[in-house]
């Protein structure tokens, strides 16, 4: 494998590595504050991202390359309220597509057809991530801050949650 695309890979390890802490951080911060149906989606959300990093890994190093496992920053601990979660993860998966995106075209210019083949899931997973993460967002963007709405929400991220679960599967 060609140092260029094995440095990409990596690079992205990283960042699915920082997404599933910068969820499982989010996740705390709603399992302290109440919300138990989005502090289960968003634990489940950290280990998704932790399968993507996993993924990852294992291909890098079936195909000869060395995976490196990051250091990583802190997440982001404290947040306002759930927009400012919701819109964070949002701005996160927008980051995340456009790092898919460039490893995508990065193959392509390398004639890797192989790691191109074997990143079009994460092409197909991020079409579902940030489909997922606007509809939650619009949700809120309706409810503003009527508490009895939220409360609804948060029931709510429950069923979100186990049909996401149905759709990956
Ligand atoms: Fe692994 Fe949410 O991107």
């Amino acid at each position: 494998m060609k140092q260029n695309i094995q440095d990409i890979l990596n690079r992205q390890i990283q960042l699915e590595a920082s997404s599933s802490q910068t969820y499982l951080a989010m996740a705390v911060w709603a399992e302290n504050k109440g919300y138990t149906g989005t502090t289960d989606f968003l634990y489940a959300h950290a280990d998704e991202e932790r399968m993507h990093m996993l993924k990852l890994i294992k291909f890098l190093n079936e195909r000869g390359g060395e995976a490196v496992i990051p250091a990583l920053n802190a997440p982001k601990s404290d947040y306002k309220d759930l927009h400012e979660v919701f819109s964070t993860l949002l701005e996160h998966e927008l980051h995340v597509t456009d790092s898919i995106n460039e490893i995508v075209y990065i193959c392509l210019q390398e004639k890797d057809y192989t790691t191109h083949n074997f990143m079009q899931w994460y092409v197909s997973e991020q079409l579902e991530e940030e489909a997922l993460a606007r509809t939650v967002l619009d949700k809120l963007k309706l409810i503003g801050d009527d508490k009895g709405g939220l409360y609804l929400f948060d029931n709510d991220m429950k069923t979100i949650q186990a049909e996401s679960q149905i759709q990956i599967q």
